[in-house]
């Protein structure tokens, strides 16, 4: 019998997970389908239950519905908890448990990828609103030397961290503004710099120095699908660029691992994905 998931979200006509689910699928020979559900605004509750009575086995939950997915659950990963969202639903016998697979995905196509390790680097994390919170623990649990988080509205990024019990204890963190990011306040350049500020859908620039970038610095700006203006600073200042694709494909792998017990390749699907988006 076909195991049936799906990808829920208000829009979801754009989304690319059938895509790469069903590159997984014929790749993997998992006999399941996977497909894009439009669910309304205030109906999402109400969606999910129909799709556990028609039986399917999970669901990818998207934009802008991942605290309602994480409300919903009965049981929840250390993951889901620590990013206080649940972008993975798997429907168990009575119950649905809630996942959260952008961290581990952001982690793995950066380190698997993009080659570069986050143990002993020094790392950057711009913003503290959802992105950033789904990807804090995962990052911590790479144990980069120290992790810098830096946000316009500095209590929410103390409270970020401060959701994240472990945080302290794993690595050296600090907590700023943007205007500290500038000499005499920064030392030295980091190593990874990671863009988790939703400033790249209004093409607004951060008022970030360009010190913060030296050449050997991994800019990574999780959005993916055009230029932001992160990426064409990171760039100018000859810092080594990426974007989010890689981020979409390795989180889709993280949750078909954990649905299905098997983990696809990801780096040719990658690689088709960014020749049909450009
Ligand atoms: P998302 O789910 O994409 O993370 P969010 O939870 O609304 O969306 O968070 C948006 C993030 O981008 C926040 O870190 C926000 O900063 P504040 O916490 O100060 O609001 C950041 N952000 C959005 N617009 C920004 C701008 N023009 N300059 C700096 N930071 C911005």
């Amino acid at each position: 019998m076909t195991d049936h998931y799906a990808v829920i979200g208000n829009p979801i006509a754009h989304s690319k997970s059938p895509i790469i689910h069903e590159a997984f699928r014929l790749q993997t020979h998992q006999d399941l389908s996977y497909e894009a559900v439009l669910a309304p605004l205030d109906g999402f509750a109400p969606l999910v239950q129909t799709l556990v009575d028609k039986g399917y086995r999970g669901a990818n939950v998207t934009v802008p519905f991942k605290l309602e997915a994480y409300q919903l659950c009965n049981a929840l990963t250390e993951r889901a908890k620590s990013a206080g969202a649940v972008n993975t639903l798997i429907f168990a016998k009575d119950s649905i448990q809630g996942d959260n697979t952008d961290g581990v995905g952001l982690v793995n196509d950066i380190e698997q990828n993009l080659q570069v390790r986050f143990a002993d680097k020094h790392v950057l994390l711009l913003g503290a609103g959802g992105a950033a919170q789904g990807v804090l623990l995962p990052i911590l649990l790479a144990q980069p030397a120290s992790l810098t988080i830096a946000n316009r509205t500095l209590e929410k990024a103390h409270f970020m961290v401060q959701r994240v019990a472990v945080a302290h204890a794993v690595c050296n963190i600090t907590v700023t503004t943007f205007e500290h990011l500038n000499p005499p306040s920064l030392k030295q350049p980091f190593d990874i710099v990671i863009n988790a500020t939703s400033t790249g859908l209004t093409a607004s620039r951060l008022p970030i120095s360009d010190q913060v970038f030296a050449q050997h610095t991994l800019a990574y700006d999780m959005m993916y699908g055009r230029e932001t203006p992160f990426m064409a600073q990171a760039r100018a200042t000859g810092a080594i660029v990426a974007d989010g694709l890689g981020m979409l494909v390795e989180q889709a792998a993280e949750a078909f691992y954990v649905w299905r017990g098997v983990r696809p390749e990801t780096a040719t699907v990658i690689s088709h994905l960014r020749k049909s988006i450009n």
